[in-house]
C-alpha cells in the first residue's frame, strides 16, 4: 500500500447519523470483503438476527436480497462494496428499517488486522432518541462481528493449512477394531482431514472441511445420513457425497474404508 493515498471526496449519507461502532478485527481486508459479499451466511451464522434470505441480484458490486427476521419481519436489503474507498454501504430498501443505511469503512493496520468504523444512519428518529438507537445498533453489530470473526478466522486457518500442508501424510491408516472406535472420529489420511462416522450400520467418511468455502464439518450436524454445513447450510448425503440442498458441489476424494475379518478398520487415500 502506498504511504500516501488520495481518495475520492467522502460523500456521507443524507440520512441522520445515530451512532458509530468501532473495532479492530484480527483478519485481513480480503476476508472482510469476502464476508461482506457473502449474503448466504446470514441466516446460518447469524441465525438470531436472520431466519431466511433470498438473493435477488449479486455481483462483484455487492448484492440485493429479501430477508426475513426470526420474528417474521420481511425487508429488502442492498449492500454495495466500494473497494476504492475501502467501504461497503448497506441500505434497507423496504421493511421496518426502510431508509436506514449502515456505512462500514475498513482501515488495514497490518496484513491481518483491520480497524473498522461502522456508522448507522436512520431516518425519522427524534434527535433525543438517536443516541439510544445508535447504542442498540452498536450492540447488534458487536454480536454480528463476534460471529463473523469466528468464521473468518477459521476460514483463514483452513486456507493457511492448504498452503502449509498437513504434516501427517500417511496414505494408509489402520484404526484398530471397529467396536473400539469412538465415532465420529477425526482422522488424517493422505495429508487431508476426514471424519469417520456411522450411519445406521454403515461406516461413512467425509472431509472435515466443506467443499464450498472450507466450513467445519465435524459430524455434529449429521442426521439420517445428511450432513449440514454451519456456514451456509449446504446439505450433503454422506453415503453418495451429493449435495442435496441444490448447490453445485459435492464431497469428493474420499478414502476407501476397508473392514478386516476381525473388524479392523483401514482407510486408504483416494488415488
Ligand atoms: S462453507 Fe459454505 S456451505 Fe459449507
Ligand atoms: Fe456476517
Amino acid at each position: 500500500m502506498p504511504e500516501h493515498e488520495i481518495l475520492p471526496p467522502f460523500q456521507g449519507s443524507a440520512v441522520p447519523h445515530v451512532g458509530t461502532y468501532r473495532r479492530v478485527l484480527p483478519v485481513s481486508l480480503e476476508r472482510m470483503y469476502e464476508n461482506s459479499l457473502d449474503w448466504e451466511h446470514l441466516p446460518h451464522v447469524h441465525s438470531s438476527s436472520f431466519s431466511q434470505i433470498d438473493c435477488e441480484a449479486e455481483g462483484p458490486w455487492g448484492w440485493r436480497a429479501a430477508l426475513v427476521s426470526p420474528g417474521g419481519d420481511a425487508s429488502v436489503v442492498e449492500l454495495r462494496l466500494d473497494r476504492a474507498c475501502r467501504r461497503w454501504i448497506t441500505r434497507n430498501l423496504s421493511g421496518p428499517a426502510a431508509g436506514a443505511e449502515i456505512w462500514t469503512h475498513a482501515f488495514p493496520i497490518e496484513p491481518r488486522r483491520v480497524d473498522i468504523v461502522v456508522d448507522f444512519f436512520v431516518p425519522g428518529v427524534a434527535a433525543e432518541q438517536r443516541s439510544r438507537l445508535g447504542q442498540a445498533y452498536a450492540r447488534l453489530y458487536e454480536r454480528l462481528y463476534d460471529e463473523d470473526v469466528a468464521m473468518m478466522l477459521e476460514r483463514q486457518r483452513q486456507l493457511d493449512r492448504r498452503i502449509d500442508g498437513v504434516r501427517d501424510n500417511e496414505r494408509v491408516v489402520e484404526l484398530g477394531v471397529r467396536e473400539d472406535l469412538e465415532l465420529p472420529l477425526a482422522v488424517t489420511v493422505g495429508g487431508r482431514e476426514y471424519v469417520l462416522a456411522q450411519v445406521e450400520d454403515d461406516l461413512v467418511i467425509f472431509p472435515r472441511q466443506c467443499p464450498h468455502q472450507l466450513g467445519p464439518l465435524d459430524g455434529r450436524d449429521l442426521q439420517d445420513g445428511v450432513l449440514r454445513c454451519p456456514w451456509h447450510g449446504y446439505r450433503f448425503d454422506v453415503r453418495t457425497g451429493n449435495c442435496v440442498s441444490g448447490q453445485r458441489c459435492r464431497l469428493s476424494n474420499l478414502p476407501e474404508i476397508r473392514l478386516g475379518r476381525s473388524g479392523e478398520v483401514t482407510l486408504s487415500a483416494a488415488c
